[in-house]
């Protein structure tokens, strides 16, 4: 007797369902994705009790015709892959042909629809994997998919649901995202008869975050555009200097699908440390566009993850992406300083309290250099008590007269920067050995850089050798950076020099661009916490350096609030208040 055979239809699509269809929210998930493959300009969303019990997603797509509308149920029925080629570049959400037999085998479903061409719409009714009836039925162009009874026949399956609200949750993220990849088409979501989500079509991401989340986010957001090579990058991420969210969001869009990918994830965490903008802690909306044969979609059933072709390009345009939109935050933000938290009454006092310690510190520096000694305490006025760390980003001292914030991250870069530049101008760079030799392999386009730099690595502490084609061989590392990955500190060393090529900053030349951007890694970040030794040594060596208002990169370090500004906000200009 044969021992294999083949498993009947309804089996088959019970088996496919446990992996399609998880909870309520996986099934609005595939439906909202039909109707927006169908190019829907309006979706509609139900549901009730969480989906349990009902979920009705309404489109006015292109619709069916009669014969799709009854085909559209059976397994592996599709319209959007006819052959192998289609499978390595699919532009639509959909294309196994799975979601819809899959759903109405674990439920009761009754999909109705109406293309353009017939003159009356159809009902396609299934219970449970069984078809119930077709038949006519009127409806406008477009279609309705309602889901009752979920798992209503597998009481194992029904078992693992959650609290309807846990259910509804889901159900609102899975829109939202979708809501978020297609600002361009109007979502409404209604649970239990409430609306909880109404989002007109409208133009533009921004404009969609605002309808769904409102402008306290979008506040509190930078917007994010760039890439490398092929791979397009733009969307928005948290402003570090914001409250942060109790966990990292990042939701991630690979040409306009919603995935999850540890590896990006990653990449958005290490910019934020490369940028001295602490842990990644807020929100963050990633589009990735990317050639659609270089990703490969069909790697899960719920086509929740995607494989990457080439992931480091995609890692590389990522970090670098989101570390220029951090670098622009930085530019635009203003120093604030009142004490009630409102934004400064004049932002021109401000500057002048810096320009005024600017004038200050030179001063005291051409003082000091006049007395022959070439690095000397011009941070301070009299001796540096620190008073504390404010916001885990920012050391308060006072030098006796006026309250100093210095900024713990770019302080400690213009120290180590020249410490770095001191030692390479000596020819006394300490490198640290690694234990075994690491082979690195760049980016095609960091070749060039590479070579460029190589005499001025060397010069840092580097210890390096071309190895073939785009990989480097690396012995030694600066001695700053012992404790770091050196593999992606030369990437993201070479790629800062390369792309912000033609930026401003506040050193020239190459070697001084190099030993910058080693500093900024090796420097302590924003939102690490400093014990009163570590915040007086940073702010003592700021006082040694040369140049101690501004870090390489251009940002202040230092900003000096006189005394007697801090004495008039609180009316105590005269000798006699008390
Ligand atoms: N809302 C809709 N409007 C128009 N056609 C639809 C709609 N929903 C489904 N269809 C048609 O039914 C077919 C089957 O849908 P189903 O979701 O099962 O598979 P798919 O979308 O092709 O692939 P996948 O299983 O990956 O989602 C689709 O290919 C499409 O032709
Ligand atoms: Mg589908």
């Amino acid at each position: 007797m044969a021992l294999i055979h083949a498993l009947p239809e309804d089996l088959v699509n019970k088996i496919a369902a446990g992996e399609v269809v998880e909870r309520p929210s996986s099934v609005v998930k595939e439906l909202v994705e039909n109707a927006l493959d169908a190019r829907a300009s309006a979706v509609s969303v139900e549901i009730e009790a969480g989906g349990k019990q009902l979920i009705r997603v309404r489109d006015d797509g292109q619709g069916m015709a009669p014969d799709d509308a009854e085909r559209a149920l059976e397994r592996h029925a599709t319209s959007k892959l006819r052959e192998l080629a289609d499978l390595h570049a699919i532009a639509t959400h959909g294309f196994r042909g799975e979601a819809l037999p899959s759903i109405a085998s674990v439920s009761r479903l009754v999909l109705r629809t109406r293309d353009n061409h017939g003159p009356a719409g159809t009902e396609v009714e299934v219970h449970h994997g069984r078809r119930v009836h077709v038949r006519e039925v009127g409806h406008p162009r477009g279609t309705t998919v309602e889901v009752r009874d979920l798992f209503g026949s597998i009481p194992a399956r029904r078992k693992f649901l959650r609290a309807e609200t846990t259910e509804a949750g889901h159900v609102a993220e899975a829109v939202t995202l979708l809501a978020l990849a297609h600002p361009g088409t109007g979502f409404t979501l209604g649970s239990g008869g409430r609306t909880s989500l109404q989002a007109p079509a409208v133009d533009g991401l921004a404009a969609r975050i605002y309808q769904v989340f409102g402008g306290r986010l979008l506040d509190d957001l930078l917007a994010v555009e760039g890439g490398a090579d092929w791979a397009a990058v733009r969307g928005f991420v948290a402003r570090p200097d914001r409250p942060a969210s109790p966990r990292p969001n990042l939701r991630l869009f690979v040409n306009g699908r919603p995935v999850r990918d540890r590896a990006v994830a990653k990449a958005v965490a290490e910019a934020y440390r490369g940028a001295g903008a602490g842990e990644f802690r807020g929100d963050a909306f990633i589009f990735l566009e990317l050639p659609l044969h270089l990703v490969d979609v069909n790697v899960h059933p719920a086509k929740t993850e995607v494989r990457f072709a080439e992931p480091r390009t995609v890692w590389v345009a990522v970090g670098a992406a989101v570390r220029g939109a951090l670098a622009q935050g930085a530019q635009s933000r203003a120093p604030r300083v009142t004490p009630s938290g409102r934004p400064p009454a004049d932002p021109a006092r401000i500057e002048t309290a810096v320009d005024t310690f600017l004038e200050r510190a030179g001063r005291v520096a051409e003082g000091l250099s006049a007395a022959a000694e070439p690095r000397g305490p011009v941070v301070a006025a009299g001796p540096l008590t620190v008073l504390g760390q404010y916001r885990l980003t920012y050391v308060v001292a006072t030098d006796g007269e006026d309250l100093l914030v210095v900024d713990q991250h770019t302080a400690h870069e213009r120290v180590r920067f020249e410490a770095l530049q001191a030692r390479a101008e000596e020819r006394a760079a300490e490198s640290q050995m690694l234990l075994t030799p690491l082979v690195v392999t760049l980016a095609p386009r960091l070749r060039g850089p590479l070579e460029a730099s190589l005499p001025d690595l060397r010069a840092l502490g580097y210890d390096l050798e071309p190895f073939g084609g785009d990989a480097v061989r690396v012995r030694a590392v600066p001695a700053l950076l012992r404790a770091g990955d050196p593999a992606a500190e030369l990437q993201a060393v070479l790629e800062e020099v390369t792309d912000r090529e033609g930026a401003e900053w506040a050193v020239a030349g190459r070697r001084d661009r190099l030993a910058a951007t080693l500093a900024c890694h090796s420097a302590v970040r924003a939102g690490q916490p400093l014990n009163s030794e570590a915040m007086a040594a940073i702010v003592r060596e700021l006082g040694r350096t040369v140049h101690p208002t501004l870090c390489p990169h251009g940002r202040a370090t230092v900003v000096r609030l006189p005394r007697q500004d801090v004495t008039r906000w609180f009316g105590r200009g005269g000798w006699r208040r008390q």
